[in-house]
């Protein structure tokens, strides 16, 4: 197969998880071109349904301690289950696994002529260029939902109406301790097909 570097590098790119990471954070060099490519994606009509909020520095623990924190233990309550020490610690701290945090707002626009799916497309493909942006400078990335993505709380506090927005997923960027093992591919011939 013929490849370049674009395809070359895609055809190898891997998720790193948020735990295995060294949160050492991106350069503000690469930070800042991680989200201008982010920024620019597909978008049928510019409807630019999306709004990206980054978790920083000081800006990840306050974040966990004001936001992710409470929210864990109203979860917990809400279900009649006692947080225990260690799974109060990971709540504490579950946006410093990793050196920054880019959160990504979907804002769709409604009423309008572009659906709302291909909004949600376009803001998906906001997600997966912040991931191959980052991986492309070598760091260690990943998209992650988690409980924290359906939290009103959290939708709340970057910003979002918890009644009309979503939140994308949040690509945690930070270093690599050691390279990720491959995992399950999918098999081409059970996915693609030649229409004849
Ligand atoms: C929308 C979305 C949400 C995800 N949320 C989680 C999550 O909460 N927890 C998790 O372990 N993996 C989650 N993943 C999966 C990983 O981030 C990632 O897709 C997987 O590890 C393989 O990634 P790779 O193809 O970049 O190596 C999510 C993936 C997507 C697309």
């Amino acid at each position: 197969m013929s490849t370049n570097s674009v395809t070359d590098f895609l055809l190898r790119r891997r998720s790193v998880v948020a735990k295995k990471m060294i949160p050492t954070p991106p350069s503000e060099e690469h930070l800042s071109a991680i989200l201008a490519c982010a920024i620019r994606v597909p978008d049928h009509s510019n409807v630019q349904p999306w709004r990206l909020v980054v978790l920083k520095a000081e800006a990840r623990r306050k974040f966990d301690e004001e936001i992710i924190f409470p929210a864990a233990m109203k979860r917990a309550e809400e279900s009649r289950e006692t947080l225990g020490e260690a799974m109060q610690q990971t709540e504490k701290t579950r946006m410093q696994r990793s050196g920054a945090v880019v959160a990504v707002l979907f804002k769709p626009v409604l009423p309008h002529k572009i659906p709302l799916w291909e909004q949600q497309l376009s803001c998906g493909a906001v997600c997966s260029h912040l991931l191959i942006a980052a991986q492309s400078y070598g760091y260690a990335a990943q998209w992650l939902t988690e409980w924290t993505a359906y939290r009103h709380e959290v939708i709340d506090a970057l910003g979002g109406d918890p009644d009309i927005d979503q939140i994308a997923g949040f690509i945690h960027i930070g270093a690599m301790e050691q390279p990720p093992t491959e995992r399950k591919r999918p098999q081409a011939d059970e996915i693609i097909s030649y229409w004849t």
